[in-house]
């Protein structure tokens, strides 16, 4: 009878009063006890430097206290994962719960679920309040969405006004002015109302029918003259303090590049300088590095050459650890060491769309092992991750996940289709670099400045990089993929 069963952590603080606390339940913890006990307070100790931590075993843990099953520290084979525990003892030591990370999939990562990029959120909003325009660079997959979400909820967080709007669908300087201005007023800045066409605008709570219809009276009422319009409410964003982020920006250049280029130049204009003497909000725009040749091919310097670039990298080994690890515990699957090496290896540069993808599979092809077996579940390992990769993501099953890649090229010219092909099926069957000008030569249809366009928009869709005159698919998964299955690579 009430044997003690939880070894509490807490913190005090230097009056003594308890600043966080986690109970552990040592229910299935593997024998000896004392053993597992010592090396949780060994690891308790290294999180805990600068804080007084008091440990007890107890026989129930505290109200309210956070409580954790043993296995949550435990690696899949029964050993101690300390680096586990220990982010957990900061987390709870900074007044938060360890988190339970879920698979995103495909949707966009928020909040504790998003890995690493603190730095990123962190050098952005400096920036910005320094009053610069960035562009935040990644090919497809990053995690630009999810970064843009991050940096608006810690703008927000300083209180200042924040307009994220996804423009990938809009190619005309007047769909951008409108979908601003309505983004603008269901965000909360109000102060636009004053605005020409903007006075009746409906609320925040309005029906999405009567908002669709405000839109169409509006660009109806602008369409003379988009730009003066984008003028007045890019100058009351700036004077409302905003700042403005536009996802998929590459992709409204590229579909508005291919209508009427004089009024975008003079809509950017525009964006960038408000009303005529004055200025417009500072701006995040998100895409490729690709984005930096358009803008540079097209003359859009004079509005877009002073955005600072931010790169957004692959995730760094350390951090792409520490999500495959927390997805599998999130899911109840606590891992191997060498389960993760398994997925961090078969994704190779580890961009994290990928990662998810990986353990997701590898959890459905464990699940999938695992029926006919009765007792606790073993452990994913190296071989059901390898499994996982090559069935569920390479072949035929995989095909959901590259639907966000394989739609891209359907939205190129047609007489640019072939040679993207053409360019994609080189590079995904080569061991190493291939050279510019072999590519060029596989393209024979296509003019010199297609070609560049061309590469500019795989560097953005595919992630195909450059090292000098050099090219490279840079993800294992997409090249692997790519040499396997991609039908269309050769059937165009
Ligand atoms: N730092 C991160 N930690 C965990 N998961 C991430 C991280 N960044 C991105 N992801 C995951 O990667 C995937 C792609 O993220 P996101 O949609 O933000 O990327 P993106 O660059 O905007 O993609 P796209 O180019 O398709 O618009 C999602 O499944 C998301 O959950
Ligand atoms: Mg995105």
């Amino acid at each position: 009878m009430n044997e003690p069963r939880f070894y509490e952590l807490r913190w005090l603080d230097a009056a003594g009063a308890v600043t966080g606390s986690l109970a552990i339940d040592l229910l299935n913890a593997p024998s000896p006890l004392a053993d597992v006990v010592e090396r949780i307070a060994g690891a308790a100790a290294c999180a805990a430097t600068d804080r007084r931590l008091r440990t007890r075993l107890v026989p129930a843990p505290a109200a309210g206290a956070p409580v954790r099953p043993v296995t949550d520290y435990l690696w899949g084979d029964g050993a101690m994962n300390g680096e586990r525990l220990r982010r957990h003892l900061t987390a709870v030591a900074a007044g938060q719960r360890p988190h339970r990370f879920t698979l995103r999939t495909g949707v966009p990562a928020e909040g504790c679920d998003l890995v690493g990029r603190q730095g990123v959120v962190a050098d952005a909003c400096a920036l910005l309040s320094g009053g610069k325009s960035l562009h935040l660079m990644a090919p497809r997959r990053y995690g630009k969405t999810s970064l843009l979400r991050a940096i608006a909820e810690e703008l927000r967080r300083r209180q200042r006004p924040v307009v994220l709007l996804e423009v990938e669908s809009l190619d005309r300087i007047g769909t951008l002015a409108v979908q601003l201005a309505a983004q603008a007023l269901r965000d909360g800045v109000d102060s636009l109302r004053v605005l020409p066409g903007l006075g009746a605008w409906p609320p925040a709570d309005a029906a999405p029918s009567a908002v669709m219809s405000a839109r169409d009276g509006l660009l109806e009422q602008i369409r003379p003259r988009p730009e003066a319009f984008l003028a007045e409410v890019a100058g009351g964003l700036a004077d409302a303090g905003a700042a403005v982020l536009l996802d998929e920006f590459s992709r409204f250049l590229f579909g508005a590049l291919a209508g009427d280029e004089r009024e975008l130049r003079r809509g950017l204009a525009r964006l960038r300088g408000g009303r005529e003497g004055g200025r417009g909000p500072d701006l995040v725009v998100a895409g490729s590095s690709g984005l930096r040749k358009l803008i540079a091919w097209h003359d859009l310097e004079a509005a877009l050459g002073d955005l600072e670039p931010l790169a957004l990298e692959p995730l760094s080994p350390q951090e792409a650890a520490v999500l495959v690890e927390e997805l599998f515990y999130g899911h109840d699957r606590p891992p191997t060491q060498q389960g993760v090496h398994a997925v961090l290896d078969a994704v190779g540069v580890p961009i994290p769309y990928f990662l998810q993808a990986l353990v997701h599979h590898a959890l459905a092809e464990h699940a999938r092992e695992i029926i006919p077996s009765v007792g606790p579940a073993p452990p994913v390992t190296p071989a059901t991750v390898d499994r996982a990769y090559r069935r569920r993501l390479l072949d035929a099953e995989g095909n959901e996940f590259f639907r966000p890649f394989r739609l891209r090229e359907r939205g190129y010219p047609d007489a640019l289709r072939p040679a993207a092909a053409a360019v994609l099926a080189r590079l995904a069957v080569a061991t190493g670099l291939v050279s510019r000008d072999r590519l060029r030569a596989a393209c024979p249809g296509a003019s010199d400045a297609q070609f560049e366009t061309l590469l500019a928009w795989l560097h953005e869709d595919y992630d195909v990089g450059a090292e000098g005159a050099e090219l490279f698919l840079r993800s294992k998964v997409l090249r692997e993929r790519w040499a396997l299955r991609e039908a269309w690579l050769t059937e165009i």
